[in-house]
């Protein structure tokens, strides 16, 4: 890893254009967008390879060169002076949640492309090649877990499972990335195997906390992302008849899945824990109908990985005893420990953020990113801007133009550190 460069910013910083980044950020908006001025742009949706297609255009009409990878990953890589060498990549996802923002993952792709461009209009040619990364599946709202493209380029989750898994409609993700791979076969010039070790990862990102806002300060240097597990929990009793059956005769599934999560609501009572049911789905779903099957899902996250760990091991543990006279199924969908970024990186971060006379501040995050993925193949941080109010997941979600610049600035600097420029 080489030491920073000298802390004068480089003509690149200077050519970021906060115009084009935030034009660029309302036209992927269009994609997908929602009444209430949000998105639900889902993995592999038509939205989606809309949008795909949308940064492919702007990307290779810079001269940027895009891959496919079996995973569906999407690289818009703009060659280096030694193209041998490994590249740097940056980025986050294109995909959102059904009622999402207009900045949650898009804005670490757009600022990937934002600042490849500056960088070419400075006339610099880096030494490493650098690889604007869509990541596929980043939220797993459509199809769980989430992460799936940067996990299967980590190697952390065969492709093979991936495939398999279907959305609640029945379609499978393999169905689903074939359509994508299809649509994007003219403008995609190659596939590539999945998983390289590249050289750096480097993710902006919207914050989605009111840390940065209430500090009045621009840019975090993110130390780390907390740990999560998440579960599916499928409770199975018997459908009878709402007028007739007495209570005692009873397997109510939903009767018992409000049990269990009353109890691990009461369990995770303690401070910094997140518990989360953000889907149930109950059938026959019918009001006269004593529900025959509820099934749920729980995302719980924490710093410390031994109280997560004791925390997620008593969903397992618990459910079972809480659900009789019911059946319950629970199935452990991911789980990822806290994780702390490479000091380096940080420093890196925090000293073009000084150089750019940008205030920042070191914090965690908590929400989930791909960087957990790339974390185990590379040395990877990530860039932080503040969020209105520290909203996201919601339609609602906001972020400025000067916010979007600045975060962009930096992290042209760092990459154009982490890529060498050619003397
Ligand atoms: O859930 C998360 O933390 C991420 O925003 N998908
Ligand atoms: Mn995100
Ligand atoms: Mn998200």
């Amino acid at each position: 890893m080489t030491a920073p460069r000298p802390t004068v910013p480089s003509k690149a910083a200077g050519q970021v254009s906060e115009a084009r980044l935030w034009a660029r950020h309302l036209a992927m908006a269009q994609f997908g967008a929602t009444a209430k001025g949000g998105v639900n742009r889902q993995a592999l949706s038509i939205e989606e390879i809309a949008a795909r297609l949308q940064l492919i255009e702007w990307a290779t009409g810079l001269g940027l060169v895009a891959f496919n990878d079996d995973a569906g990953n999407l690289f818009l890589r703009l060659e280096g002076s030694e193209p041998g060498l490994a590249p740097v990549l940056t980025g986050s996802h294109i995909d959102s949640q059904p009622s999402g923002g207009r900045f949650d993952g898009i804005y670490g792709v757009l600022a990937g492309l934002e600042a490849v461009q500056a960088i070419l209009e400075a006339g610099i040619r880096p030494r490493r090649s650098i690889e604007v990364v869509a990541w596929m599946n980043e939220e797993g709202s459509r199809f769980a877990p989430g992460m799936m493209g940067s996990e299967a380029f980590a190697g952390l989750r065969p492709l093979s499972t991936i495939l398999a898994v279907r959305d609640a409609a029945g379609a499978m993700t393999g169905d689903a990335l074939a359509a994508v791979l299809q649509a994007e076969a003219d403008a995609v010039r190659a596939t590539r195997p999945l998983g390289f070790a590249p050289h750096a990862f480097l993710e902006a990102h919207i914050e989605q906390g009111p840390v940065l806002e209430a500090a009045g300060i621009p840019i975090g240097v993110v130390t780390g992302i907390q740990g999560v597990r998440r579960f599916r929990l499928r409770v199975t009793g018997t459908e009878a008849h709402a007028g007739t059956t007495p209570r005692a005769a009873r397997r109510d599934a939903l009767q018992a899945a409000v049990r269990i999560i009353a109890h691990l609501d009461s369990l995770t009572d303690q401070p910094g824990v997140m518990f989360t049911v953000g889907m149930i789905e109950v059938k026959p779903n019918a009001p006269s109908v004593v529900p025959a099957e509820a099934y749920f899902s729980i995302d719980l996250r924490h710093p410390d990985d031994a109280l997560l760990q004791a925390l997620g091991d008593a969903v397992h543990d618990r459910a079972a005893g809480l659900a009789a006279p019911c059946r319950v199924e629970v199935t452990e969908i991911a789980a990822a420990r806290a994780l702390a970024f490479p000091e380096r990186l940080q420093a890196l971060i925090a000293g073009h953020a000084a150089s750019l006379g940008l205030k920042h501040m070191s914090l965690p995050s908590l929400a989930g990113h791909d960087a957990r993925q790339l974390h185990h193949v590379c040395p990877t941080a990530m860039i932080f801007v503040p969020c209105r109010d520290g909203v996201s997941h919601r339609e609602d979600e906001y972020a400025s133009p000067e916010d979007l610049a600045a975060g962009c600035r930096v992290l042209t600097e760092c990459l154009l550190d982490l890529a060498e420029i050619t003397p």
